[in-house]
């Protein structure tokens, strides 16, 4: 399926010079968007997962699904001041911003082979800090799977050593 017909392309938003991809026509789209889950779901099973993490907010929208699908548990990675117990924190820069990303303490058991879901990789700010709040809490990467690559932003060099699977490329 090509689910870049799917990707509508905002120009200018959220700020002059960002070509902001949206993914809701996808969402939209019931049966791109399964399609779009289940290539992950495969993927996850390639990699032997025990746990869904993912970044809010757009990493809920594709990473849950994902866990309900291999019946696997998700636990969410939010920005600071928005998780109700003890959790532990990560600095981190974004295409456009910067920010503190938490996760419970408890998210996580010690060897854990966890599959980090986002919709979309673009500095790869957002996924080395959430590689790194999981590496703490004694998880394994097992995988990294996204919606959309922005490869211009080159945030796959922030993911060298770790398995890496985008759906989609720009
Ligand atoms: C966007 C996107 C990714 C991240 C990618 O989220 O959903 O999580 O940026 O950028 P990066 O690779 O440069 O870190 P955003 O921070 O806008 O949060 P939101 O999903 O809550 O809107």
């Amino acid at each position: 399926m090509d689910f870049k017909e799917h990707i509508a392309i905002v120009e200018d938003w959220p700020k002059e010079g960002i070509k902001f991809k949206d993914i809701t026509p996808l969402m939209d789209n019931g049966k791109a968007f399964k399609a779009a889950v289940d290539e992950i779901v495969e993927y996850a099973k390639s990699r032997d997962i025990d746990l869904v993490v993912g970044p809010e907010a757009r990493g809920f929208i594709v990473g849950c699904p994902v866990s309900y699908a291999l019946e696997i548990g998700f636990a969410p990675v939010r920005k600071e001041g928005k998780l109700p117990r003890e959790t532990i924190k990560m600095d981190y820069g974004l295409e456009y911003g910067k920010d503190v990303l938490t996760i419970h303490k408890d998210a996580i058991k010690p060897g854990q082979r966890v599959l980090i879901i986002d919709d979309l990789l673009a500095t790869g700010g957002t996924i080395d800090a959430t590689i790194k709040l999981v590496e703490e809490l004694g998880g394994v990467v097992a995988g990294c799977a996204f919606l959309i690559e922005l490869t211009y932003l080159n945030g796959r060099e922030k993911l060298e050593g770790h398995d890496v699977l985008t759906l989609m490329q720009y």
